[in-house]
């Protein structure tokens, strides 16, 4: 796996086991999603059929970028207005670290996703595949912007719920394709993101950013009882990312559960820039 941090590529400890953690996703029961969540996840169903699909991962990774770039807005406003007060300053700055670094992650599994239908030599119908997404974009977009300015806290679970069900949709996806784990990954564009010997293991690590997404949507709401740790890590390494997302000061979060400690420093040379921090707080 690549050492790398920037651009939003690597968001775990190298050291992570890739199969032990799409295991443990499969044995993970879902998050109990809410009738609006089950709506949207039954939609694209309906329209592109429940298997994942390339072409349907392309259009989840399409629309998986929005929300944080409406979290990044929302916290933009909240700095104009309130830059002068430090607890509104440090959350502000945190969550748009968090989304600066989530978005472009997201963008990244869009261009594998590209990548991978070229290589495929997939033909797409350019009303459901190139049409309808940039549709879907705009309505999600909407929508994103709408639930993160007067709702904040449910964009963060229904967000968490995206998260969760791509998580699982990944995991799945790898298993129902074994013929993934005997295709060389050979793209030098991919290569960038993870340097994986096949593209099963491309997938799988797609799979587990989702979860590290679901994790950090789940703890900017607060419902830190909900992470899902990493399963081939000890348990002290905490599920989150590998970058403190430390604001201004050097002061710690307000938040509590995210850190217990301001140490790190973000985006480091050496890739997982962050410390091993409790799953829980202390
Ligand atoms: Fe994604
Ligand atoms: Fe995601």
């Amino acid at each position: 796996m690549s050492m790398s941090n920037v651009d939003g590529r690597t968001l775990h400890p190298p050291t992570v086991d890739l199969r032990v953690e799409q295991q443990a996703t499969l044995d993970r029961p879902r998050m109990k999603y809410t009738p609006m969540a089950r709506f949207f996840f039954e939609s694209m169903d309906f329209i592109y059929g429940k298997q994942l699909t390339m072409p349907k991962i392309k259009l989840i990774e399409i629309l998986a970028r929005i929300p944080y770039h409406a979290w990044e807005i929302k916290a933009y406003w909240r700095l104009t207005f309130g830059y002068h007060d430090e607890k509104i300053r440090r959350e502000g700055l945190d969550l748009v670290k968090l989304g600066r670094l989530s978005q472009d992650n997201e963008f990244w599994h869009l261009i594998i996703a590209v990548e991978k239908i070229r290589e495929d030599g997939i033909k797409e119908s350019g009303f459901w595949f190139q049409f309808m997404p940039r549709v879907m974009a705009l309505g999600y977009a909407l929508f994103a912007r709408l639930l993160a300015t007067f709702n904040l806290k449910g964009a963060f679970l229904f967000n968490a719920m995206f998260e969760d069900h791509a998580e699982h949709e990944y995991a799945q996806f790898v298993k129902d394709h074994p013929e993934l784990d005997q295709q060389p990954m050979k793209s030098d564009l991919v290569r960038q993101f993870g340097s994986h010997a096949t593209w099963g293991d491309v997938f799988r690590h797609i799979g587990l950013d989702e979860r590290f997404h679901r994790n950090e949507s789940l703890r900017e709401g607060g419902w830190v009882d909900q992470l899902a740790p990493y399963a081939s890590l000890p348990a002290a390494v905490d599920a989150g990312p590998g970058i403190p997302l430390q604001a201004v000061g050097g002061s710690t979060r307000v938040k509590g559960d995210r850190f217990t400690g301001g140490t790190g420093t973000l985006l480091g040379p050496a890739g997982f820039a962050g410390p091993a921090r409790p799953l829980r707080p202390a």
